[in-house]
């Protein structure tokens, strides 16, 4: 593969680099109150590997409702992305995705796939080539949350971003995010899967499957913390806690403490109490509508929105 993408000059130093932000903000995250943990550290191995068990579970519609429409109006945005461009995408989550995205569009100058995990890139970008073997790849490890440096190669920049990661910042956030998207895509756009307001019972089981795993993903964060940061959270006193926060327009999971104890993590000790919570995640939903105002006044033109017919999920293109 190629590397001229990689940022950081030495895996090591990477890797350093990432651990001590890792233990400053489950620190920070801890000593806040209400406490609260970034949900973009799920995803050591174990978490990506009961990420993707969600992805599979029958209440978990999101992933396959939107690959779904993704295969549906592929001829549809490949018409209104229009050719000579570059695919930038935000998280390198799903081959698939991006796969059915790279092949609708005739003849793409590049895949530019941008991760916080250079590992997973790496291991991603072998993936591609197997598949697209004439495709450059040039992978970028960076954290998509922060403002981004990309390779110029003079194509248009179309971005994608789906599965409703846009649903994990907070609406300010994801104003900020999309205004610097904006710039970054000028002359190109975004196209991007949001998740769709609907009936809170249908939100409610998507995020407390029957089978356990989405809160085996939750309580993982606390597994990776007593490995990382030298930590010895007791996982079984600690329960799953998501539900619909009606007024924010999101899902909420939490960590609830079922007894008064005590956690140390990296030298420091934090006590909770009965019914405490740590806050671990929030996803929040959005209206079509909604979603197109937010985009507009960050910058973009919203141009098509596409929805499956149970309106369970939302894909846009907005031109930047
Ligand atoms: C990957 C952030 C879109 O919010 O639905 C799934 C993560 N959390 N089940 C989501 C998640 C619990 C997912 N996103």
């Amino acid at each position: 593969m190629s590397s001229a993408g990689i940022l950081f000059r030495s895996p090591v130093e990477r890797g350093r680099r990432i651990e001590s932000e890792f233990a400053s903000a489950v620190l920070a995250g801890l000593r806040h109150q209400p406490k609260e943990l970034p949900c973009k550290y799920f995803y050591d191995e174990e978490g990506s590997r009961l990420f993707d068990l969600i992805c599979e579970l029958p209440e978990y519609y999101p992933t396959r409702t939107e690959t779904k429409l993704l295969r549906d109006k592929a001829g549809e945005f490949a018409q209104a992305i229009g050719g000579d461009v570059e695919l930038i995408e935000f998280g390198a989550g799903s081959l698939m995705k991006a796969g059915i995205v790279l092949k609708a569009l005739r003849n793409p100058r590049a895949y530019v796939p941008i991760d916080i995990s250079g590992d997973y890139l790496r291991g991603m970008a072998q993936k591609f080539a197997k598949e697209f073997p004439r495709l450059p790849v040039h992978p970028v490890v960076a954290d998509f949350t922060k403002t981004l440096k990309l390779p110029q190669s003079g194509a248009r920049r179309v971005g994608f971003f789906p599965g409703s990661t846009i649903g994990n910042f907070t609406r300010p956030e994801a104003a900020a995010f999309l205004r610097r998207a904006a710039v970054l895509l000028k002359g190109g756009g975004l196209l991007i899967g949001v998740d769709l307001v609907k009936d809170p019972a249908i939100l409610h089981a998507a995020y407390n499957d029957a089978a356990g795993v989405t809160e085996a993903f939750n309580k993982n964060i606390l597994v990776r913390i007593n490995r990382e940061l030298d930590a010895d959270f007791d996982t079984d006193l600690f329960a799953h806690y998501a539900f619909y926060n009606p007024a924010q327009q999101r899902i909420e999971m939490h960590l609830m403490s079922l007894e008064a104890q005590r956690a140390n993590v990296a030298g420091e000790t934090f006590a909770f109490r009965e019914g405490e919570t740590i806050h671990t995640e929030n996803s929040h939903k959005y209206t079509a509508d909604g979603f197109r105002a937010l985009a507009e006044e960050a910058g973009f033109t919203p141009k098509a929105v596409w929805t499956d017919p149970d309106r369970l999920f939302s894909l846009h293109w907005l031109e930047a």
